[in-house]
C-alpha cells in the first residue's frame, strides 16, 4: 500500500506518469467519470482549508466515488483528546483512502503507520504539502511545457511556507533549475533546506530581499502568504504581512512569458489589479489541482482506466 507524505515518495518517472495521467484526465474527463464508483475518500482536516479539502473531494466525486470527513479538529473527537493513530484506525473501517491536514509536523506520518488505507498528507504544519506541489508541477509543465531549465522565484514566507518546502524538494530533481529566494531576513528559507536540499544537490540559488531585483530574470514567480498562524507573536506578523505586494508596476519588470503562481489563499501579497494580467496563473492553478488529485487518487488506489 502506498501513501503520499512528501513529493519524494514518487520517483521522477512516477511523477511524470502521474502528470501525464492528469493531462489525460483534463482532455478526456468522461473516460474517468466512473473509475472510483463504490470507493470512498475521507478528508480529515484538523486545520482550516478551502482548496485542498474541496479539491480532494471534487476529485473523488469527479471519479464517481463518494466522500466523508470532518473539516476542523473541533468537530471531531480530537477535541475529546483522541489520538491521530486511533482516529486513523477508525477511518480505515469507513473509507478506501484519506487525506489528512494537521497543524503538527509529522502527524500524517504517524497516521500512515497505523492505517489500513492510503494516506495523503494534505499539509502538516510548516513541513510539507505534497499535493500542492503536484498541482504546482502540473501548472508549470502545462504553461511552460517543461520542468527543467527554469529560474523560479519563491517570494514571501519561505520560513513557514510548507508549499515552498515541498516544491523545492520536488524541483531539485530536474536539470537546470535555479532559484531566487525572495524574502525578508526573518522569513528566509530554513537552513536545513538550504543546506540539505539546495547545497547538497548543487542547485544554484540567490537570496534577495527586493522583489524588483528578481523580476526580470524569472520564468515563474511563486508568491506566498505570510503564515500568520505559525508566528509566535502578533507584532512580528503585523510587521511582515505587507512586506511584498505584487502590483501592475512590478509586473512591468517581468518577462512576457513569466507566470505568477500562488497556492492561495491570497491576503495582500498580490494586488487584485494583477488578476487580469494573462501571466496571472493562480486560478488556473486551482483547476489543475483537481486534475492532479484525480490522478493521485487513481494511482494510490491502483485503478487503471483504458
Ligand atoms: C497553502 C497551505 O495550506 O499551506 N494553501 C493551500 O493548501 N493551497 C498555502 C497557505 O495557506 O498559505
Amino acid at each position: 500500500m502506498r501513501h503520499l507524505m512528501s513529493p519524494l515518495d514518487l520517483s521522477v518517472e512516477e511523477l511524470d506518469t502521474l502528470l501525464d495521467l492528469a493531462q489525460d484526465i483534463e482532455a478526456h474527463p468522461d473516460k474517468y467519470a466512473h473509475a472510483c464508483e463504490g470507493k470512498k475518500l475521507a478528508t480529515l482536516f484538523y486545520e482550516p482549508s478551502t482548496r485542498t479539502r474541496l479539491s480532494h473531494e471534487a476529485a473523488m466525486l469527479n471519479l464517481g466515488g463518494s466522500v466523508l470527513g470532518f473539516s476542523s479538529a473541533d468537530s471531531s473527537s480530537a477535541s475529546k483528546g483522541e489520538s491521530v493513530s486511533d482516529t486513523i484506525r477508525t477511518v480505515s473501517c469507513y473509507a478506501d483512502i484519506c487525506a489528512m491536514r494537521h497543524p503538527k509536523e509529522g502527524a500524517p506520518m504517524v497516521a500512515c503507520q497505523h492505517s489500513k488505507i492510503p494516506v495523503i498528507n494534505a499539509g502538516d504544519g510548516g513541513h510539507q504539502h505534497p499535493t500542492q506541489t503536484l498541482t504546482d508541477l502540473l501548472t508549470i509543465r502545462s504553461l511552460k511545457g517543461r520542468l527543467n531549465n527554469l529560474t523560479i522565484g519563491l517570494c514571501g514566507d519561505l520560513k513557514f511556507g510548507r508549499t515552498v518546502h515541498s516544491l523545492i524538494n520536488a524541483l531539485v530533481r530536474y536539470e537546470g533549475i535555479r532559484f531566487i529566494l525572495i524574502s525578508p531576513e526573518e522569513l528566509r528559507l530554513p537552513e536545513y533546506i538550504r543546506h540539505d536540499v539546495l547545497d547538497r544537490n548543487n542547485i544554484p540559488y540567490e537570496e534577495v530581499v527586493r522583489l524588483e531585483d528578481a523580476m526580470p530574470q524569472l520564468d515563474i514567480l511563486y508568491m506566498t502568504r505570510v503564515q500568520k498562524e505559525r508566528f509566535f507573536n502578533e507584532e512580528d506578523y503585523v510587521r511582515m504581512k505587507d512586506f511584498y505586494i505584487l502590483d501592475k508596476a512590478k509586473m512591468k519588470l517581468a518577462p512576457e512569458d513569466m507566470y505568477v503562481l500562488h497556492p492561495l489563499p491570497r491576503v495582500n501579497e498580490i494586488s487584485v489589479e494583477v488578476d487580469d494580467d494573462p501571466r496571472a496563473a493562480y486560478f488556473r492553478q486551482v483547476q489543475y489541482g483537481v486534475y492532479v488529485r484525480m490522478a493521485l487518487i487513481l494511482t494510490l488506489l491502483d485503478i487503471h482506466v483504458d
